[in-house]
């Protein structure tokens, strides 16, 4: 609902600057009507523009109205306190200044024989009263567009002051005009006469040159001043304490504190995050070295794939360990020219073995080595993924499925089935590296685990199970309780998350179909043969209603330490240099996007609201999220962990962590084409600092 009346109030302000312009340029020109007649036809014509204008206003203010009635104030309260106004208060001075003055020169004009126009008529016609609310609304109409595109986030009176007095300058300035030609007017004997079309077309152009003049340094200084640094420590940043505790002293951290705080007695010492590491020393009970290298992959189909892989393959292997098995990863970067690292998504590894370049590591260029060793501590399904130009890097075939099993063995015959989708370029969606429909022959009774991992930018993939009831028993590699039995429901995952599916194999046909059509999926049937089941009309997945309650460390009534808000928007403006619309978060993208600034033992709370207009896999590094709330609906299912959040366009979700894992954590949209733009920024424990950096001048590129 969110994104289509978001869209239609756009295109209502567009409609309506369209339409005010041309009146406001109508109204102006009432006065260059020489003959009655004319005048007087002109006259109803303006009436009939005044109720167009008018009709346009109403499509902005129901759309807001809309809003106002089924969303949270954040969503519309810019809206409400600019837009309303901006085209309301110029569309009512069109009534009852404008109108009821067209109307009595119509019926005026109406009485008279047709003639030349005197100088009283030529007056009434073009006084301000009457021809500058129409220009007014134009003007009005335009503020409102710039306010649609720049939206001020968060609601700052500062952001707005200078478009609104630009607005009130120019309104000015405008009535003052109109009074001034209508004294003219009046005194003059003969008709004006409108200036020839050159000399009309040069004055707007000279208008147009003189605003962009003016405006020239501010786009010039906005353009230089997102230029990213050389050199950037993501230890500093624009710190957002969260009304929390904000160190004395502020050690290495940057003092452009959003939110207000108490000041604390004592800093903490520091700690870097080279110092954060996993067991350094002991004997790994998994070893695994991952090659990265440039090669051309054949899918199943027989397309290739120029790739950057592990191992020569796509995806990279799947890394299988058990719980609480040490594991050493050796990284080689072969001829990967703009560096490799290896992130551990959604396993809250030691910060150092995080894998992100600039953050918690230098990037692995061709030829070095760099050893990742941690304690696979949580049960589930995860992915690895290069840290190092992510969006490219992901997209090429740098990532692999992690699974992390059980102590206790699982069922002897269990199916245990990874399903990692990726879009390759070029070649189209596939399961791993097989992109057609799979056979499987699974015995009737046997019990399967499909791990359904999505690697993709842009799509919310879909998942559709046909031919067994099912049980969704994990989200991003946390179970749930109790899980309740699906059927004709729809998963969708974004770029990041992960669903774990379970089933008994029943002795009919089942079919996982992944996308829309039975082109790419999964087939399983006890003697590997028979027809793919037509898929049902199917619900969306629900997971805040899903499975039973249980306890958890905290709940929506805790006493949190931090509260931060994350605003998602989109904002016409500038990064690294570039102009383009942008994803934001708090109405800004790196490095201007806050930086979280936490205390280890806290308990945090992030709400997470998305104002744009596309979905935002929300990926926090190093901590799992308890989701408390969606859109104001607290979580009734099972207990929720998350680490990559799909937040739909018009959606707010609360979320909770502890802080428990000193370090500098990136949190970005996992949409990498979004991060790669700017819409990330990370959470900073007090005290930590890194000798890493990022910026244009070294090989660090962590998107
Ligand atoms: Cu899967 Cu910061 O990433
Ligand atoms: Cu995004």
């Amino acid at each position: 609902m969110y994104g289509i009346v978001v869209s239609i109030e756009l295109a209502a302000v567009l409609l309506l600057l369209i339409l005010s312009w041309i009146a406001g340029g109508k109204a102006s020109k009432l006065v260059f009507h020489g003959s009655i007649d004319r005048l007087r036809i002109r006259s109803r014509k303006l009436l009939w523009w005044a109720a167009y204008v008018s009709a346009a206003v109403c499509a902005v203010v129901s759309c807001v109205a809309l809003l106002a009635v089924r969303m949270e104030p954040i969503f519309w309260i810019d809206r409400a306190a600019l837009h309303i106004p901006l085209v309301g208060v110029p569309v009512l001075f069109v009534w009852f200044s404008s109108v009821p003055k067209l109307m009595n020169l119509y019926k005026d004009t109406k009485k008279e024989a047709d003639g030349p126009v005197n100088g009283t008529l030529r007056s009434r016609a073009s006084q301000a009263s009457l021809v500058a609310p129409f220009q007014l609304l134009a003007l009005g109409a335009l503020t409102t567009f710039y306010f649609v595109l720049v939206p001020p986030v968060p609601f700052e009176w500062l952001n707005v002051a200078i478009p609104v007095s630009l607005f009130a300058i120019l309104c000015f300035a405008l009535w003052t005009l109109h009074r001034r030609r209508s004294e003219r007017a009046g005194r003059s004997d003969t008709a004006l006469k409108l200036r020839s079309w050159p000399v009309r077309a040069l004055r707007n152009v000279g208008v147009l040159v003189i605003a962009s003049a003016v405006a020239a340094p501010f786009f010039i200084s906005a353009m230089n001043a997102s230029r990213l640094p050389e050199e950037l420590d993501m230890g500093t940043g624009v710190a957002d304490y969260g009304g929390g505790v904000i160190p004395a002293g502020g050690g290495h951290l940057d003092h452009t504190a959003h939110a207000a705080g108490k000041p604390a007695a004592t800093s903490a010492s520091t700690v870097s995050v080279t110092q954060l590491t996993g067991p350094r020393t002991g004997k790994p009970d998994r070893q695994y070295t991952l090659t990265a290298e440039k090669k051309t992959v054949r899918l199943s189909s027989g397309k290739e794939v120029d790739a950057w892989t592990y191992n020569g393959q796509i995806p990279g292997p799947e890394l299988r360990m058990k719980e609480g098995e040490l594991v050493e990863v050796t990284l080689i970067n072969k001829d990967i020219e703009d560096g490799v690292t290896i992130h551990w998504h959604g396993l809250d590894v030691p910060n150092a073995e995080d894998g992100v370049a600039g953050a918690t590591q230098n990037a692995v260029m061709p030829g070095e080595t760099y050893t990742y060793r941690f304690l696979a501590e949580q049960v589930g399904t995860f992915w690895y993924h290069s840290h190092q130009h992510s969006k490219e890097a992901v997209q090429k075939g740098l990532f692999g499925a992690l699974i992390v099993e059980p102590r206790q063995p699982q069922a002897k015959d269990l199916k245990d089935i990874t399903v990692l989708t990726h879009m390759w370029r070029g070649a189209g969606f596939a399961i791993g590296s097989s992109d057609t429909v799979e056979r499987m022959t699974v015995a009737a009774g046997t019990p399967v685990r499909l791990r359904l991992i999505n690697t993709d930018d842009w799509v919310r993939q879909t998942y559709t199970l046909i031919g067994t009831e099912y049980q969704v028993a994990a989200i991003d590699g946390t179970d749930l309780n109790k899980p309740g039995t699906l059927r004709y429901t729809r998963l969708g995952l974004l770029t990041g998350g992960r669903y774990d599916v379970t089933f008994t194999m029943p002795d009919g046909p089942v079919f996982l179909s992944v996308g829309e059509g039975k082109k790419l999926g999964l087939f399983m049937s006890p003697d590997g043969s028979g027809d793919l089941p037509s898929s049902p009309p199917t619900v969306p997945f629900e997971p805040q209603h899903y499975g039973s309650p249980a306890p958890t460390p905290f709940d929506a009534d805790s006493r949190f330490d931090r509260e931060f808000t994350m605003i998602l928007d989109n904002k016409l403006g500038f990064y690294n240099g570039v102009f383009s619309s942008y994803d934001t978060i708090n109405g800004a993208v790196f490095p201007n996007t806050p930086m979280f600034v936490v205390r280890e033992g806290d308990l945090v709370k992030t709400t997470i609201v998305n104002r744009g207009s596309v979905d935002h896999p929300m990926h926090l590094h190093g901590h799992h999220m308890l989701v408390l709330s969606r859109s104001g609906e607290r979580v009734s299912g099972s207990p929720w962990w998350s680490d990559t959040l799909d937040v739909a366009p018009g959606e707010t979700y609360e979320v909770a962590f502890r802080a428990d894992n000193p370090g500098i954590w990136m949190d970005h949209c996992h949409n990498l084409q979004h991060a790669a733009a700017g819409m990330t920024m990370h959470l900073m424990y007090e005290g930590v600092t890194t000798p890493f950096t990022v910026g244009s001048a070294t090989s660090n590129h962590p998107e």
